[in-house]
C-alpha cells in the first residue's frame, strides 16, 4: 500500500507504486487502497492555455488527489496558516490535500494534463472561493 498512514490530516505527496517491464511503466489507484479516501469522481483538465491558473479556492468537505498526468504544473495550498507550493511532474506521485485547504493550480507546461481524484461528488455548495472568506473561515474555526 502506497499511503501508510491513513490518519495524517496534511497535505503531502504521496508516491504510488511503479509497476515496471519492458512495455513501459503502470501505476494503479483502488479505492480504498493507496489514498487515504474512498474515491466518488475523477475529472481532468487539459488543453490549458499559458498563463491560465486553475481551481482558485477551497472545499468545505471535499478531499483530493492530484496527479500530473502528462507534462508539470505547480500546485499552491495554503490551510490558513502555512502556504506551500508543490511541483507536480511524475506520473506516480500525486498531492493529497484535505478539504479545508486553498489550493490552486497554475504554470501548466504545454500540454499538460492533470487528473484530480476527489472524496465527493461535485456540489457547488462545497466551494468557497473567495480567499478573505477562507481565511476568515480558519480563524473562526481556530477560535471555537
Ligand atoms: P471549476 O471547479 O471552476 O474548475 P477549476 O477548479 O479547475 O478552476 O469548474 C469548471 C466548470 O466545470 C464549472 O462550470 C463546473 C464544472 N465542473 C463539473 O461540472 N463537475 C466537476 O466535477 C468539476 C470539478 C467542475
Amino acid at each position: 500500500m502506497a499511503n501508510k498512514n491513513k490518519n495524517d490530516n496534511r497535505t503531502r505527496l504521496i508516491t504510488l507504486d511503479k509497476i515496471r517491464d519492458k512495455r513501459g511503466n503502470l501505476s494503479v489507484i483502488e479505492s480504498g487502497k493507496a489514498l487515504p479516501f474512498p474515491i466518488a469522481r475523477t475529472y481532468w483538465i487539459y488543453d490549458i492555455p499559458g498563463g491560465e491558473h486553475r481551481g482558485g479556492h477551497a472545499y468545505i468537505k471535499s478531499e483530493e488527489f492530484i496527479i500530473a498526468l502528462s507534462g508539470s504544473f505547480e500546485v499552491y495550498v495554503n490551510d490558513g496558516k502555512e502556504e506551500r507550493t508543490y511541483t507536480m511532474n511524475r506520473c506516480n506521485q500525486g498531492l493529497y490535500i484535505p478539504a479545508g485547504t486553498w489550493r490552486q493550480m497554475r504554470n501548466f507546461a504545454t500540454n499538460s494534463i492533470a487528473l484530480v481524484i476527489a472524496s465527493t461528488p461535485y456540489a457547488p455548495r462545497d466551494y468557497i472561493r473567495c480567499f478573505d472568506d477562507f481565511m476568515r473561515l480558519k480563524k473562526e474555526e481556530e477560535q471555537q
